[in-house]
């Protein structure tokens, strides 16, 4: 098991039993195991790297060491590239002693400026070796954008908890911790089977951290970077819940605003629950929607157009747009919107039209696709309305029918079927057997033209005929 050192780790960080998949610790492949006992067998560093880190972390200069195992057990870099690594360091500080490995990592290009930066934070909450009161920090489960976390042990309840921290560095910046705090406390009113439960929020020392609920499995993200697509009945059980959870938090007046694969925790016999309500914020909290005014929040990969455009009122339909983006990439294996930078994909989001999912996977039934796209309309109203109404669809779905409130837009083959009794009361994969239109001779403008011109041909016909007649 991959490891990386915690907020004093007990011995019981290696009696563990528990199989953690999710974050960095996701191994699918091996890689990671076999390149760090490659490097445990060739090094001269301790035995055990947890112990090395540990050590380093205590003696307030290793980051270096740090780095250095982190990589290796992350599969990041190999034995022979750290060596060569080293013995570039070794070198150039015969010039200039300030040299160290992370700068000559990032030179090569083994290491990214951003993943050393995400490294020196949680090398920060390693080497504070906080204690937080009550908990005993067990392993690292993952680290995101502005925190980390961990899975710890609860000592009065003897329960596995996952404890997020923050980054010393953030405890200067006070409209963050305001933030950090809101989250717990909007987390708590929030009490659904599928929603992650919060059970504290607090600080020890230097940092701030929030307690809650442990899921035993892995994140959507995981899932979908391992099996690229999930299976449609999968795909709709999860959005299912996903939204379920939203329905719960809507109607609470809280909007999530990051709904997304890395938010969403897949735990044991197919229970789901959405994560990370930190940047929900109560539909009501005005000053706190107009101080952010402009600015966009989200993955680009997720976002809703009116985030993007830095919308102050956000409704429950900005979070029916992630979760559309989310069931996209579920059942294509393919975000709706790539680019090559950010700005690039938001973009696409405002202005692009998205590619119909089941022209991507042809096996994905027209409903489901309707539903799809009608999650991810660029005009909040054209979206389904609430949660709830989704759920309805969902269910139809699940049922083998077709959905109630998606599936308006109809070619005039299909209304002529539909017209004429044939398709009615069929379910939403036969109502979408007619092609699709995907040239330009499907619009239903240019249909229409068609049939006008076929019809002049004929009466121009007729009247030819007649006259030949007379
Ligand atoms: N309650 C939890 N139980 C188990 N693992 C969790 C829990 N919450 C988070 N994790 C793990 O920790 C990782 C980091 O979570 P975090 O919310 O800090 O970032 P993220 O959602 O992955 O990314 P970002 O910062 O971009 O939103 C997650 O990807 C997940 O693997
Ligand atoms: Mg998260």
């Amino acid at each position: 098991m991959a490891w990386y050192g915690g907020l004093r780790v007990s011995s019981e960080a290696f009696r563990t039993e528990h199989h953690v998949t999710n974050g960095s610790q996701s191994n699918p492949d091996g890689k990671n195991q076999d390149r760090g006992s490659d490097a445990e067998k060739g090094s001269d560093t301790p035995q055990d790297p947890r112990e090395d880190s540990r050590e380093a972390s205590r003696n307030g200069q290793g980051f270096d060491t740090v780095v250095g195992r982190v990589l290796l057990d992350r599969g990041l870099v190999t034995s022979d590239e750290l060596d060569e690594a080293l013995s570039i360091v070794a070198e150039r500080r015969k010039l200039e002693p300030s040299a160290d490995l992370s700068m000559v990592l990032v030179e090569q290009e083994l290491l990214t400026n951003r993943q050393l930066e995400r490294m020196r934070g949680e090398f920060e909450v390693d080497r504070s070796s906080q204690r937080i009161p009550g908990y005993t920090i067990l392993q690292k489960l993952g680290s995101g954008a502005m925190a980390t976390v961990f899975l710890a042990r609860q000592l009065s309840l003897d329960r596995l908890v996952a404890i997020k921290v923050l980054p010393k560095r953030f405890s200067s910046n006070d409209s963050f911790i305001k933030r950090f705090y809101k989250e717990g406390r909007a987390a708590a009113k929030l009490n659904d089977p599928n929603i992650v439960a919060a059970y504290d929020v607090n600080q020890a020392g230097e940092h701030h951290y929030f307690v809650m609920e442990y899921v035993d499995g892995e994140t959507l993200y995981d899932r979908i970077k391992r099996e690229r697509r999930l299976d449609e009945p999968d795909a709709l059980k999860i959005v299912k819940q996903v939204a379920s959870a939203l329905k719960h938090a809507h109607e609470r007046g809280f909007i999530h605003r990051d709904i997304k694969p890395k938010n969403i925790m897949l735990g044991k016999a197919g229970k789901v629950k959405l994560a990370d309500l930190g940047l929900a914020r109560a539909l009501t909290d005005k000053e706190a929607a107009e101080a952010e005014a402009g600015r966009a929040y989200g993955t680009p990969f997720y976002i809703s157009p009116e985030q993007i455009r830095g919308k102050v009122e956000l409704g429950p339909e900005a979070d029916i747009y992630g979760l559309g983006a989310t069931m996209y990439h579920m059942t294509t294996g393919r975000v709706p919107f790539d680019g090559r930078t950010p700005s690039q994909v938001m973009h696409r989001h405002l202005r692009d039209e998205v590619v119909p999912p089941d022209h991507v996977n042809s096996k994905l039934s027209p409903g489901s696709a309707q539903v799809i796209e009608m999650m991810l309309e660029k005009r909040p109203s054209d979206r389904y309305g609430s949660a709830a109404d989704l759920i309805e669809d969902i269910d139809l779905l699940l049922a083998g029918k077709s959905p109630l409130h998606a599936g308006g837009r109809m070619d005039l083959s299909t209304v002529a079927e539909a017209l004429s009794g044939e398709t009615m009361n069929q379910p939403a994969l036969d109502i979408r057997k007619a092609p699709r239109p995907n040239s330009v001779l499907g619009e239903p403008i240019v249909l229409m033209l068609m049939s006008l011109l076929g019809l002049s041909l004929f009466v121009i016909l007729l009247l030819v005929l007649d006259r030949a007649g007379a």
